[in-house]
């Protein structure tokens, strides 16, 4: 039997203000969801208690449900209600909240977030963001919000809130327009689990060797006990084919450039420079909107030029990477 797709309903794209960020409280304490900007990208938000609410999340945006969901809090005292926060936890969260990190820590026995939210996991992943938006909302809300990047599951995060309408107009009820997000990546995920070295799950919007600094020892890598369902090799893909470390463009591709380096060969449909001073932060929070807009130009290819793997580097090599498989 196959489930009967969920009737599409109105979405409004709102102005973030007091009225309407109260809208928005009311529309996730009537369990619908709420798109939201936060400083890295795009998250639809839903009641983090409410597996009904949860559900709807898995729903709208195609997920696979044995892929946890980041729970949004507003500070490290309201994490610490959620989850078991050792030393190293306490220190990261003390030196990155508010901010673009999302920490797996085991989750307390009386834990509010809803077991479908942590995918059944023992875990839970908390991150405490920095917008001023998804601060009000928690604050107003005063519950702990479940929040996925706000696009179609596999597809590119959004950064703006066009790009949320585009993918999931229809499934949501409200999505609060907070304009450009900043950081442009996804938080970077690590797991804090007893017995165990911190592992690095998702590189993201803070560079490993600033967590490394701050923990005083080297990030060890996915693995252990943790599990991190959500890490499918293809994920964060645009339609399109993409090229990465490309030296040369052919006719019919697109070119998203890096630095000064011009391509060689053809002339292509189209080029864009995520930053054409060399600046990985730049390039970060342009490179989700750049492949949305090549992408809509249908070229046989994305020809994308080599990003150097250092600092925010690792996390945009790391979505290029995964858009290459299909
Ligand atoms: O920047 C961000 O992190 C954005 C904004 C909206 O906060 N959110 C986001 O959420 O990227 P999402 O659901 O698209 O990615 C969550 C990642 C997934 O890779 C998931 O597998 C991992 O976090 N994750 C969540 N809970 C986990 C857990 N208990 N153990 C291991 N990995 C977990
Ligand atoms: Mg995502």
């Amino acid at each position: 039997m196959t489930a009967t797709p969920a009737t599409p309903i109105s979405t409004r794209i709102l102005e973030p203000t007091n009225h309407s960020i109260g809208e928005g409280v009311w529309a996730l304490a009537a369990g619908e969801l709420v798109a939201f900007p936060t400083e890295t990208v795009y998250g639809v938000g839903a009641d983090a208690r409410s597996g009904k609410a949860v559900a709807k999340i898995f729903e709208a945006k195609g997920r696979p449900s044995f892929n946890p969901l980041i729970t949004h809090v507003l500070s490290l005292d309201e994490a610490k209600v959620v989850g078991q926060f050792d030393e190293r936890a306490v220190k990261l969260g003390t030196a990155f909240w508010p901010g673009a990190l999302t920490i797996v820590v085991p989750c307390l026995e009386d834990c509010a977030v809803h077991e479908l939210a942590r995918a059944g996991l023992s875990t839970v992943a908390l991150r405490v963001p920095s917008h001023p938006v998804a601060r009000k909302l928690l604050d107003e809300f005063m519950a702990p919000i479940v929040a996925p990047s706000a696009n179609r599951s596999g597809h590119v995060s959004p950064t703006s809130a066009r790009h949320v309408a585009a993918d999931l107009g229809g499934k949501v009820s409200i999505i609060l327009d907070g304009g450009r997000a900043d950081v442009g990546v996804e938080s970077t995920v690590i797991a804090c689990l007893p017995g165990e070295p911190v592992r690095l799950l998702r590189p993201g919007g803070i560079p490993r060797a600033d967590i490394e600094c701050v923990l005083g020892e080297k990030l060890g890598e996915a693995g252990g006990t943790v599990q991190s369902p959500g890490m499918l090799a293809q994920h964060y893909a645009p339609g399109a084919i993409v090229r990465i470390d490309a030296m040369d463009i052919a006719d019919g591709e697109a070119w998203l450039g890096f630095g000064t380096a011009a391509p060689l060969g053809g002339r292509g449909i189209a080029h864009l420079n995520l930053s054409p001073s060399g600046d990985l932060a730049e390039a970060a929070a342009n490179l989700f909107a750049y492949l949305r807009e090549l992408d809509a130009l249908n070229p046989s290819a994305i020809a994308v030029a080599a990003i150097p793997e250092e600092g925010l580097g690792e996390a945009i090599n790391d979505r290029l990477r995964r858009a290459t498989v299909r």
